[in-house]
């Protein structure tokens, strides 16, 4: 059976989760945060396995104008909700609503829910109320210009969680964005690799796991796991094809710095828990102090912002301390995510290339410094 996939994403990741479903064998289409794409019980274990920088995977249930509560009631009642559903299923509906008629989230909701309930009764030919005691199907009714789109959550935890996360810093980035980072970048596992600012990790985690090919859902549930429509068999299916495309025996030379020796600590746990523990070394260092032995090497890097009333000009500073010791390092790529827009002037070289990207609700721009290529390099 084929099922209408979507593939949610951060704003301004979408080129970047859609390069990977394609990567993925699947064809899609690109929307505003959402990628959709057609695939079977496999394609859901396999999207959630291996997606990187996509934050969940659902399956689109229906899509259709409603403009009154009865049109939502009425199509909504009119998919075959039992398909997915099982007689004890829980399903929670959540809502949202933009620039749609039906604009009371919470009667949106509950009209959805009323309308499963019935589809269900008759079909499961019940008189009582559901005890929704079973496995979890979180259903949302998203309105967006009079467009009803109900899906069921397949991921639980969004993807981010890659369940390596033991402890964290201040301002940590989210796992699907640090790995969009590193795609962005021309880094290859030959090169070295360095974050100097790795606070819990994430990139250079991040990294390596992307430089071994392994799936950054291997080690981690998904919420679709507990439903009895995708047999287990398609899971050990997906799990056992992430353990014969990782390459293990890749090296790295991936390093994470930080000034502050906690973070350095917290780094290694994560990268322990990831189960990289020797593949990724971590120091205490200051990016003034940054002076690798090896050429053609790969910076990737989100320093403090500065944002804090009274942190600015010290980061300012340290901005333009970095570019002094960075810039001559000439073979080396630099790659970094700051919301500062004086970043350039700051560190004293216009960037070869800016992305807008956003960090939560923090707009940044990803300022990309390309070394010189390494030989034989065909980038
Ligand atoms: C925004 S956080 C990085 C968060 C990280 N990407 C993560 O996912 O946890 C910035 C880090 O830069 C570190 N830092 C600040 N000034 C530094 C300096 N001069 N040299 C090296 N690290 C510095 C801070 O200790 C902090 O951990």
């Amino acid at each position: 059976m084929k099922y209408d996939l979507i593939a949610t994403s951060a704003m301004g990741l979408e080129s970047i989760v859609a390069k990977e479903v394609r990567e993925l064998g699947y064809e899609c289409e690109v929307e505003n945060s959402r990628i959709t794409f057609k695939g079977d019980e496999l394609a859901i274990a396999r999207s959630n396995m291996w997606l990187r920088t996509a934050d969940r995977v659902k399956i689109k249930a229906g899509e259709f104008k409603a403009y009154t509560f009865d049109e939502l009631f009425e199509k909504t009642k009119a998919i075959p909700w039992e398909q997915f559903l099982p007689e004890n299923a829980e399903f929670p509906v959540s809502g949202k609503s933009q620039k749609s008629k039906l604009f009371s989230v919470s009667d949106c909701q509950a009209i959805v829910k009323k309308a499963i309930v019935e589809r269900l009764r008759s079909h499961y030919k019940k008189t009582s109320w559901f005890e929704e005691n079973g496995p979890l199907f979180k259903v949302e009714v998203s309105l967006v210009k009079d467009v009803a789109t109900l899906t069921i959550d397949t991921s639980g935890s969004g993807l981010h969680k890659r369940g390596y996360r033991v402890d964290q810093g201040e301002a940590p980035l989210k796992e699907t964005l640090a790995a969009a980072l590193v795609m962005l970048t021309n880094w290859t596992p030959e090169r070295p690799f360095s974050d100097p600012f790795c606070g819990s990790g994430t990139i250079a985690i991040e990294a390596a796991l992307i430089g071994q090919n392994i799936a950054p859902g291997f080690n981690r549930e998904f919420v679709s796991e507990s439903w009895d429509w995708i047999p287990s068999s398609v899971w050990d299916q997906a799990r056992a094809e992430a353990e014969d495309l990782a390459k293990y025996d890749q090296p790295l030379d991936i390093v994470g710095s930080d000034i502050d020796h906690r973070m350095v600590k917290i780094s290694e746990e994560n990268a322990f828990e990831a189960g990289l523990g020797d593949l990724v070394s971590f120091k205490q260092m200051r990016v003034q102090d940054f002076n690798p032995k090896k050429d053609y090497g790969v910076i990737v890097s989100n320093p403090p912002y500065g944002e804090r009333l009274g942190d600015r000009k010290a980061v300012e500073q340290m901005y333009k301390e970095m570019g002094k010791v960075l810039v001559p390092f000439d073979t080396w790529s630099v790659y970094i995510m700051t919301s500062n827009e004086n970043f350039e002037k700051l560190y004293g070289k216009p960037a070869t290339k800016k992305r807008k990207l956003f960090n939560g609700f923090i707009r940044t721009d990803y300022y990309q410094y390309w070394g010189k290529r390494p030989p034989r390099d065909n980038r």
